[in-house]
This record gives structure tokens, C-alpha cells and sequence, in this order.
């Protein structure tokens, strides 16, 4: 059967733009799917450079304002890898002119930006995702499933953590091009928005809504050179970020996050811990999970460590042979193809931008609990 052409506008391409570019050429060569994507258009301000970019990815035409792409009629899908602050307005636009909409994460940079997204999107009724691809990674899928099958039992505790130690000079500046995450203008918070934001989706995701928390927040270095400026400004992000919960079915978890980690570059770790076992997953070993089964028979119980690569496991039957990873650009092309799927069967695609704003909330409840000290509900 003929595929139906999906026209697709990239706006950036920078780290995500090349994620997603790659996931929209590879998708319909691993996954049957009734669309195939197009690489039409790609939008960034520097002509030079994103013609360059639109060379190397075969797409056959740029613009160097997102206005001009979405109002342009050849294209269906408008994708936003640009930073946090041109979020609401290109999806606003976007779906006010009709195209299916995909969003980088966080969706806003605080939940009442992300609320704009959700209602613009829903009153014109576009299908819409956020890239939350943590949720594509086959271990975490299998861990996803094994909960809802009760494998864990009840849920008494959930540990998650993203490190990184890239801001930790002081010579660094803040803002613009590669920097645009210390400048909280732009990216509406630091750690918090950025990377326990990951890990916050992915909690809700496995273990259920978190009803109430208390977090501290620290900025280590306290005024950087703004590059746009070049004067010494005041820095607004949080540079490390920590929360004790309390989920609604009970459990309790801790979260943190921090670009002061000294030796890690991207260390996305998380615990769970239920009534008949355990598992522990981390993106430096991303298609293991190490499972604990307290049912197993006492002589031979113990850590296991599960290589998550055969036919049976999420996503797997469509790679290579039992025994051979995928990586981290995999992620982004389930992504794609669990899009398209949704697409063609006329249903939303998780985590739709409503989804993804319930990230939001956590979000903001952390940074309202940082400065006032006291537990907060998370609202929505
Ligand atoms: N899902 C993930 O794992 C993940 C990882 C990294 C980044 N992100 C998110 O993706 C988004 C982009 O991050 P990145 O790391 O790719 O950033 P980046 O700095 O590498 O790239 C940003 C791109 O946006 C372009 N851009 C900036 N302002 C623009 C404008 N007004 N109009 C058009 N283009 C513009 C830049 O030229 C650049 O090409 C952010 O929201 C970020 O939080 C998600």
C-alpha cells in the first residue's frame, strides 16, 4: 500500500534538531508505517549555517524565520527543536495554522506557558507529542510493563537522579548560542526544567501522579558574563536541584539533579522499590535493567541483570539480532514511529502536550517549595 507523505518543518538544528531529523529518515525503514515522513523544510536564523545543516540532512528548502514555515501550506508537521522560550509561540502559531505539532521538552517554561500550548492545540484539535524519549527506551518500556503487571507489587519507593558537571568553571558565560540553559529568561529554570524534567516524566509515567513535595534548589555561581550583553549579570537558573515526594498511591521517592557532579557527563539513574522486588535502571547501560525478585527461591535469589535485546522485549523485534544494543538515537525514532502509529489510527499519542504539562506542575511546585521552604501540593 502507498505510504501517505507527511511533510515535515524542523525548527533547529542544533542537538535536537539533528535527534530528530535522523528518527524522521529511519523510522519507516524499521517500523511499517502508514506515513512517510518528508524532510521539507528547515527553519534557524543564520542562512549560511542552517542551508549547511538543510545540505547534510537532504532537506530541500530553509527559512530563517519560523513564521514563514508554519505558514507555508507544504508543510504538515511543524517540529520545535529550538530553546524553551520559542516553545509557546511557534506551537501556539502552529496549531493555529492547522499542522500537527511535536514539541521538544519542557513543553513551557513554567506549567500556565504550557497551559497556553495545551488549549491551543486541543481547540484546534491537531495531534500533538512532547519528546519526553526516555519513555522510548525499551528497558524503561519492559520496567513500564513488568509494574503493570504487578511484578513489583505495591510501590514503597522511587530514587531518581540526572548528573552532569559541565558548569562548574566560573570563566562560563550565560546565554546565547550553546548557553541559552544559564540564562533562566530563556530556559525558564535550570536543572529543574531541564533535567528533572526527564526524570519527573518518566516517574509519572511508571509510578502515578506525585501529590506533594519539598525541594531546595542552589545556585553555585552567582553572576556570569552574559555572552549577548557582555556585562556580568545576575544568573537566574537553579545549578543543582533536589526533592523529597510523596506519590499518590503512596510511595514515597526522592529526585536530584545538579550540573555540578564532578566526572559525570549524563547520568540518568533510577530505583524502584516495591513489595515483591526491585529494579534499578541507568542510561550508561541503557539496555540493561537489574532486576530483583524476592520470589525467586531463596538459594538462587539475588540481583539478575537483564540484557534487554531479544524479539520479546519493547521495540526490539524491529533492530538487529538477540544479543545487539541500541543506543540513545533509537529513543527518538520510537518516538516517530509510535507517532505515526497513533496517527494513522486517529488516536493521541503519549505524552501528548496535555501529558507533558503535568510535568509542569512538579516543576513548579519544586521551585515555589525552594523558595518558601515549606511542602507544596503539585497542582493540576
Ligand atoms: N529530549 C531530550 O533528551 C533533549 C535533549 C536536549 C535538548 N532538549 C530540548 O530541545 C530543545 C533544543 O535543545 P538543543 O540542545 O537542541 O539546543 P541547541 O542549542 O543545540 O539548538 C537550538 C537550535 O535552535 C535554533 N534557534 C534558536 N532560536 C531560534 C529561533 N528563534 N528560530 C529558529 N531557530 C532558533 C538554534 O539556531 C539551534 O539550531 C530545548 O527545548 C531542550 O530542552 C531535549
Amino acid at each position: 500500500m502507498a505510504k501517505k507523505r507527511l511533510n515535515v518543518g524542523m525548527i533547529g538544528y542544533g542537538f535536537m534538531g539533528r535527534t530528530h531529523s535522523n528518527a524522521f529518515l529511519q523510522a519507516g525503514r524499521f517500523f511499517d508505517l502508514a506515513y512517510q515522513p518528508a524532510l521539507t523544510a528547515v527553519c534557524a536564523r543564520n542562512a549560511a549555517r542552517v542551508q549547511a545543516f538543510a545540505d547534510n540532512w537532504g532537506y530541500p528548502s530553509v527559512e530563517t524565520d519560523w513564521r514563514r514555515l508554519v505558514e507555508r501550506k507544504d508543510i504538515d508537521l511543524v517540529d520545535i527543536a529550538s530553546p524553551n522560550d520559542t516553545h509557546a509561540e511557534i506551537a501556539i502559531a502552529a496549531a493555529g495554522a492547522g499542522k500537527i505539532v511535536m514539541c521538544e521538552k519542557p513543553l513551557g517554561r513554567n506549567a500556565a506557558e504550557s497551559k497556553r500550548m495545551v488549549d491551543a492545540v486541543e481547540s484546534a484539535n491537531v495531534p500533538n507529542m512532547v519528546w519526553y524519549n526516555y519513555r522510548r527506551v525499551p528497558a524503561i518500556v519492559l520496567l513500564k510493563n513488568l509494574i503493570e503487571e504487578g511484578k513489583l507489587g505495591r510501590i514503597f519507593h522511587y530514587r531518581a537522579k540526572f548528573l552532569q558537571d559541565w558548569t562548574i568553571s566560573r570563566e562560563l558565560p550565560q546565554g546565547g548560542e550553546g548557553l541559552w540553559r544559564l540564562d533562566s529568561a530563556v530556559a525558564g529554570s535550570g536543572v529543574t526544567g531541564d533535567l528533572l524534567a526527564h526524570n519527573i516524566d518518566t516517574a509519572l509515567w511508571l509510578n502515578g501522579p506525585i501529590r506533594e513535595l519539598t525541594a531546595m534548589t542552589e545556585t553555585f555561581i552567582k553572576e556570569r558574563r552574559h555572552t549577548l550583553t557582555g556585562k556580568v549579570e545576575h544568573v537566574g537558573i537553579d545549578d543543582a536541584s533536589a526533592f523529597l515526594s510523596r506519590f499518590e498511591n503512596g510511595s514515597l521517592a526522592m529526585f536530584e539533579a545538579t550540573r555540578y557532579a564532578r566526572g559525570h557527563k549524563a547520568l540518568y539513574t533510577l530505583e524502584i522499590n516495591g513489595e515483591h522486588g526491585s529494579a534499578m535502571w541507568d542510561l550508561h547501560d541503557l539496555h540493561r535493567i537489574q532486576w530483583f525478585d524476592h520470589r525467586d527461591e531463596g538459594r538462587l535469589r539475588g540481583w539478575r541483570s537483564i540484557h534487554i535485546t531479544d524479539s520479546d522485549h519493547p521495540y526490539m523485534k524491529r533492530w538487529w539480532v538477540p544479543g545487539l544494543q541500541i543506543g540513545f538515537e533509537h529513543t527518538f525514532i520510537h518516538q516517530v514511529a509510535d507517532f505515526l502509529e497513533a496517527l494513522a489510527e486517529g488516536r493521541p499519542a503519549a505524552p501528548t502536550f496535555r501529558d507533558a504539562m503535568a510535568t509542569e506542575h512538579v516543576t513548579d511546585a519544586v521551585l515555589k517549595s525552594a523558595k518558601s521552604g515549606s511542602w507544596e501540593q503539585v497542582a493540576g
